[in-house]
């Protein structure tokens, strides 16, 4: 499948989807941030590259570029990495069952932010990641996989961040590879004349 990454960060996901990569291709690289590491490296990697950042121009608009660029590079499959923005519910609509994540917990523990801080404090033993489907709920769609980390005695939020991220490097081009292949057969979605009509 033709997959576009959407990052707003270093892009160390992105990194291992790339170099990982089974049974599908990243052809596009966005990002709401135009200074993300992970942009420029894309770059380097000779990966096409959509920057545009949607403070001025208002959310729709910001959106609608974003939607354009995905089907003018064939995109069939977004794949979120550190990407740090809501998407609206006619975007998540648009790409309903081709738009998936990966979030630092094992869901449904610890949506949104802060995850590790937050599994620290609960006492818990384990932590780990989640690959989903993106839906209107905040990482809240359907799992696709999960990946199980020991919390260590001394863990600081960083140092469990630290061992989360090398699980979520191999859970995420695993995951990915077993949706696309389900999905190639599917062709890229026509351009949406007007997200807001959706
Ligand atoms: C990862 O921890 C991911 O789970 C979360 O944001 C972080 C992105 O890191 N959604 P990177 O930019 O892929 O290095």
């Amino acid at each position: 499948a033709r997959v576009a990454v959407l990052l707003s960060g270093r892009g160390s996901n992105l990194r291992a989807l790339v170099e990982g990569a089974q049974g599908y291709r990243v052809v596009l690289v966005a990002s709401d941030k135009p200074d993300a590491g992970g942009l420029a490296w894309a770059a380097e990697q000779g990966i096409a590259t959509f920057a545009l950042s949607p403070r001025g121009i208002g959310k729709q608009t910001y959106e609608e570029a974003l939607d354009a660029a995905l089907c003018q590079a064939g995109v069939q499959v977004i794949a979120l990495a550190g990407y740090m923005r809501l998407l609206s519910d006619a975007f998540v609509d648009r790409w309903r069952g081709r738009m998936i994540n990966i979030h630092p917990s094992l869901l449904p523990k610890y949506k949104g932010l802060d995850t590790h801080a937050r599994a620290i404090a609960a006492g818990d033993a384990v932590a780990g990641c989640s690959v989903h489907l993106v839906t209107e709920e905040l990482d809240g769609g359907e799992l696709l996989g999960q990946a199980e980390v020991p919390i260590e005695p001394g863990d600081t939020p960083d140092s469990l961040a630290a061992r989360v991220l090398v699980a979520e490097h191999q859970l995420y081009p695993r995951v990915l590879s077993e949706f696309s292949r389900a999905m190639t057969d599917h062709p890229a979605l026509p351009r949406l004349r007007d997200l807001a009509h959706a």
